[in-house]
C-alpha cells in the first residue's frame, strides 16, 4: 500500500510516516520542501502516481482568519481533484475536536470548510478529530500573551501527545475508510489556565498565567466543554506529566 502524507515534514506527519514505515508500508512525504505545494498545485499530480491513500496533516503557515480559510479550502480542493484523477481510494484528514461548536474561531471555521469539501468529494474518507496536542501548549500560551502575562479561561481541555495522534492517524489510513469521524483525546481533563501554567512552569518559562473567563482562545471565548471529546472518543494513555518528563 502506497501512502502519500501531505505535510509529512510536520509534527504529526513525520511521526505518522515513522509509524507506517515501521509497519512495512510505503509512506512518502509531500510538502513544499519536497516540491509539493497544495496551495499552488506544484507537484501535486505527479505525487499521486501509484498512491492508494492520501493522509492530509498539512497546516497553514499563517493562522490569520483569511489565510487559514484560504489555505484549507484551496489545498483541500486541489488535493481532492488530483486524488480523483489518480484513483486514490482513501483520503484521511486530521481535524480538531469541537470544530462545529466554536464558530467564532477563524481557524476552526476553516477546518469545518475543509471537512465539508472532504465529505462531499465522493472519495472514501476518514476524519480524525483530535484534541489539542501537548506540543501545542507553548503555542496556546504565545497566542494569549500580553507582556509577561498569559490570559486564559478555565474552560476544559483534554490534550493528547502527538505520538498518540500519529499512531491513530497511521492505523486509520491502513484500515477501511470510515466515511465518518473518529474522535481522539488524552486521558486527563484540565482547565486551560491550569494546563498552560503547569506546562510553562515545567519548561522554565517565567510568564504568569492569569485566569480570565473572558479571555479568548484563538478568537473564541470558550464557556466550558467545547473542546472536549464525546463519550465514544478513543482516549490515549500518555499523561501530560509523563510527556513532560520525557520531553
Ligand atoms: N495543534 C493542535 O493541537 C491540533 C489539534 C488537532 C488537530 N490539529 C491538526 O493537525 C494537523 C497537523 O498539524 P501539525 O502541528 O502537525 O502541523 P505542522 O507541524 O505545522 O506541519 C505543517 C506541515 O504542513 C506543510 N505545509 C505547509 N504549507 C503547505 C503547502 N502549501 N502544501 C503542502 N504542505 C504544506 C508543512 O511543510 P514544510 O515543512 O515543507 O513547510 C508541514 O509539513 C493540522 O491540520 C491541524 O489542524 C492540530
Amino acid at each position: 500500500m502506497k501512502i502519500l502524507v501531505i505535510g509529512g515534514t510536520g509534527l504529526i506527519g513525520s511521526r505518522t510516516i515513522q509509524r507506517l514505515t515501521e509497519h512495512g508500508h510505503e509512506a512518502v512525504s509531500a510538502s513544499p520542501s519536497s516540491g509539493v505545494n497544495t496551495l499552488t498545485g506544484e507537484g501535486v499530480a505527479d505525487a499521486m502516481t501509484g498512491v492508494d491513500v492520501v493522509i492530509d496533516v498539512s497546516n497553514s503557515p499563517s493562522f490569520a482568519d483569511d489565510d487559514v480559510m484560504n489555505f484549507f479550502v484551496t489545498s483541500t480542493t486541489t488535493l481532492l481533484a488530483a486524488e480523483k484523477d489518480a484513483g486514490v481510494k482513501h483520503h484521511v484528514a486530521l481535524s480538531v475536536v469541537g470544530t462545529e461548536r466554536v464558530p467564532e474561531s477563524g481557524y476552526l471555521r476553516a477546518k469545518v470548510a475543509q471537512e465539508k469539501l472532504i465529505r462531499e468529494s465522493g472519495i472514501p474518507y476518514s476524519l480524525v478529530h483530535a484534541t489539542q496536542f501537548f506540543e501545542f501548549v507553548k503555542g496556546i500560551a504565545d497566542s494569549a500573551t500580553e507582556g509577561d502575562t498569559v490570559r486564559l479561561s478555565h474552560a476544559s481541555i483534554q490534550p493528547i501527545a502527538a505520538d498518540d495522534v500519529a499512531a491513530v492517524v497511521a492505523r486509520t489510513a491502513v484500515g477501511a475508510p470510515l466515511n465518518g469521524t473518529l474522535e481522539i483525546g488524552g486521558p486527563e481533563k484540565f482547565g486551560m489556565d491550569e494546563l498552560i501554567a503547569t506546562g510553562l512552569a515545567a519548561f522554565g518559562d517565567p510568564r504568569t498565567v492569569v485566569t480570565d473567563a473572558t479571555a479568548p482562545y484563538f478568537g473564541a471565548v470558550l464557556t466550558n466543554d467545547e473542546l472536549i471529546p464525546g463519550p465514544d472518543a478513543q482516549l490515549s494513555t500518555t499523561t501530560f506529566s509523563e510527556w513532560l518528563a520525557r520531553s
